[in-house]
């Protein structure tokens, strides 16, 4: 890193450094913007950012693996769609400016480097957006909160990226802890941390390399099939309704003529959803493993058949785990179209499984499965 950061900026005098991790989801997908439960935890894969005041009135911005050499007068005053991961650093700096009046006046230069596949499902962008929001916070004394840290980044994603994401990914970033997930109830915020006693077991990620266009505008699509159920109920039951969070199973099921056959599936799943992070988190603590792969199985057949977001790739990789030995469970991750599967399996068979399951993925895909085992990491750093 050092080597990387004299070639660009000439030394590494002043350089202060911060890092962001991604994130797993063990379980809890698509509840996050309906005011659900979530269960993620912050991995060893990381994004770390490196920045010095330059004394001029120009950001220079290179990342290594994300490609390029940006540089950026100052003031920002717009973000294009078009500027791959520059966007994210403008948006920061935008969201900075709109929530609490910051204006970045300063040059800097700042070096980006990370270990989060790119497009795998493992919020690589909002580890980004939170190790920037964190730098300008650290850098200039904004005195944010964490809390403020991962809305400032969740916003600057809603608002200047583009995708209408929740606020799972960013605070798992913010507030990961090392063996722990968090059980985090995303309509007051509230958490808890939920320790992992994984022993001789272990989650591993299936990474298909398959990332849908389509991604972002199909979830933003999720989310307002969402909001339309959500419009219905409260419409026809009482504006107290806030969020799908607020609505049973029996409610949604006993009331299915008012919705469109869509729009029914996605509320169903929801409300399922939600409640299987509860029944996880028991399970983890009363270690009952069985349960812990019922429920994950069950999340997947959720998002494949009710909340259509899965994929024959993703399917492919968790109908063969069903089958394998060794494997307590698993399930695709995530926003879903392409990405990860997460499965938790025991050491000792992880090599079998992951042979096996590469190569019929190879035989049926053409295409290299990637396999990552995960350790549970820290939140936010800096040194
Ligand atoms: C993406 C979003 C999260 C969450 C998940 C699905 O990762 O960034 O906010 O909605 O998808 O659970």
């Amino acid at each position: 890193m050092e080597k990387d950061i004299e070639k660009i900026f000439a030394d590494t005098k002043g350089f202060t450094f911060f890092q962001a991790p991604g994130r797993i989801n063990i379980i809890g997908e698509h509840t996050d913007y309906n005011g659900g439960y979530v269960l993620p935890a912050a991995i060893d894969k990381k994004i770390t950012v490196g920045v010095r005041k330059s004394g001029s009135n120009t950001i220079r911005a290179y990342s290594k693996e994300y490609n390029g050499l940006f540089t950026l007068p100052l003031p920002i005053v717009q973000c294009e769609e078009r500027e791959g991961w520059v966007k994210h650093l403008k948006a920061v700096v935008l969201t900075l400016r709109d929530e609490i009046g910051f204006h970045l006046k300063e040059g800097l230069d700042i070096y980006i480097t990370g270990n989060i596949p790119v497009g795998a499902g493992l919020s690589s962008s909002a580890a980004l957006d939170v190790a920037l929001t964190f730098t300008l916070n650290h850098l200039f004394s904004l005195g944010l909160s964490l809390l403020q840290i991962a809305r400032f980044a969740q916003k600057a994603e809603n608002e200047y990226v583009g995708v209408r994401c929740g606020i799972m990914d960013q605070f798992i970033s913010v507030m990961g802890k090392k063996g722990r997930a968090i059980l985090l109830n995303t309509s007051n915020m509230d958490y808890e941390y939920v320790p992992l006693a994984l022993n001789d077991m272990r989650f591993v990620l299936f990474d298909t390399n398959v990332h849908h266009e389509l991604r972002n505008s199909k979830y933003n699509l999720r989310r307002s099939e969402c909001e339309r159920g959500l419009k219905i109920l409260q419409k026809t039951f009482s504006s107290d309704i806030k969020a799908l969070s607020d609505v049973t199973e029996e409610q949604i099921k006993k009331n299915k003529g008012l919705f469109s056959g869509n729009v029914y599936k996605r509320l169903l799943y929801v409300v399922q959803e939600n409640h299987r992070v509860l029944e996880m988190v028991k399970a983890l603590k009363n270690k009952a493993y069985d349960e812990v792969g019922r429920l994950l199985y069950a999340s997947h057949n959720g998002l494949k058949y009710l909340y259509e977001v899965s994929s024959p790739e993703l399917d492919l990789i968790v109908d063969h785990l069903r089958e394998r030995d060794g494997v307590i469970g698993g399930r695709m991750m995530g926003g879903g179209f392409g990405g990860c599967v997460l499965a938790l399996i025991y050491k000792n068979y992880e090599r079998d499984i992951s042979d096996f399951i590469e190569d019929e993925y190879y035989t049926e895909f053409k295409r290299k499965l990637s396999i990552y085992p995960i350790s549970i990491t820290d939140g936010i750093a800096f040194h």
